[in-house]
């Protein structure tokens, strides 16, 4: 049996230690160490590090778990955990200087891929602005000892974000869909951070959220902050979330979204 309150203490512990680490090279200085799937999809010496810090901490933690992380790849378990790692989510912003950042840490249980896994603990950090949004399955969504909840739609319209993927061949689709849901927003953001998108989905501080293109670290932790504050997370129609569809909002709005997107 699984201790999802535990796996999500764990979480917290090592995301702190990691978005340290994370804003003391932001303030050092950054390199581009390499460039990934295309060109604006970049990779820093921080990064790396992060990630080696957190992969570390959680083999002296719980050795036998699995570990699945943005820069380093995959490695199976011998228990049924994996973690799945984001070192830096927001990376171009990092690189940029712009402080929307996060260190995003969540713990799945079965397949650990994410149309197969169910999301036990998740955890999200922003260096900058110190904030650690974390859930467990079943224990709730909590920012500073205030538990989370999706917002309610209201007749002003959603506050809506989205993002954009790295290939700029994604990008007419992309603009696409931001054409189809504009009616129903009543503004539009692009942040930089898929996992604080979610996260603010979670908090109500966005009332949705919709992306193509996401890989699995960058959705694990913050869907499940929504579902935990009570939020829908999905991807395409019938689909759970994931690279071809990511959707998360309230009921209301997450079913406004799903028929705009699929109208
Ligand atoms: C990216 C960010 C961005 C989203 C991209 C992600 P990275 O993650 O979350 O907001 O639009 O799809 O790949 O590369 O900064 O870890």
């Amino acid at each position: 049996m699984v201790d999802a309150d535990e796996l999500r203490d764990l979480a917290e512990e090592i995301a702190r230690e990691a978005g340290e680490l994370a804003r003391r090279r932001r303030d050092e200085g950054v390199r581009i160490a390499d460039t990934k799937s295309a060109l604006a999809d970049i990779v820093t010496d921080a990064d790396r590090e992060v990630e080696a810090l957190i992969r570390a901490r959680l083999r002296d933690a719980r050795p036998g778990d699995g570990f699945l992380g943005e820069e380093s790849g995959a490695e199976r378990g011998s228990t049924d955990v994996t973690w799945v790692v984001d070192p830096i989510d927001g990376t171009v912003n990092y690189a940029y200087g712009i402080p929307h950042y996060a260190v995003s840490i969540a713990a799945v249980t079965g397949e650990p891929g994410p149309e197969h896994w169910r999301a036990e603990a998740g955890v999200v950090f922003t260096p900058v602005t110190g904030e650690l949004f974390g859930g467990a399955r079943g224990s709730g969504a909590w920012l500073a000892g205030r538990r989370l909840a999706v917002s309610e739609a209201t007749d002003a319209g959603a506050l809506v974000a989205t993002g954009f993927g790295y290939d700029p061949a994604t990008h007419a689709g992309d603009l696409e869909r931001v054409r189809a849901v504009m009616p129903l927003a009543r503004d539009l953001r692009r942040a930089g951070a898929a996992s604080l998108d979610l996260a603010y989905v979670a908090a109500g501080r966005l009332d949705g959220y919709f992306e193509r293109g996401l890989h699995p670290w960058d959705h694990a932790a913050g869907a499940l902050l929504v579902v935990e504050a009570g939020g829908r997370v999905g991807g395409a129609p019938g689909g759970r979330p994931g690279a071809l569809m990511t959707i998360a909002a309230g009921p209301d709005v997450y079913a406004a979204l799903d028929a705009a997107i699929y109208h």
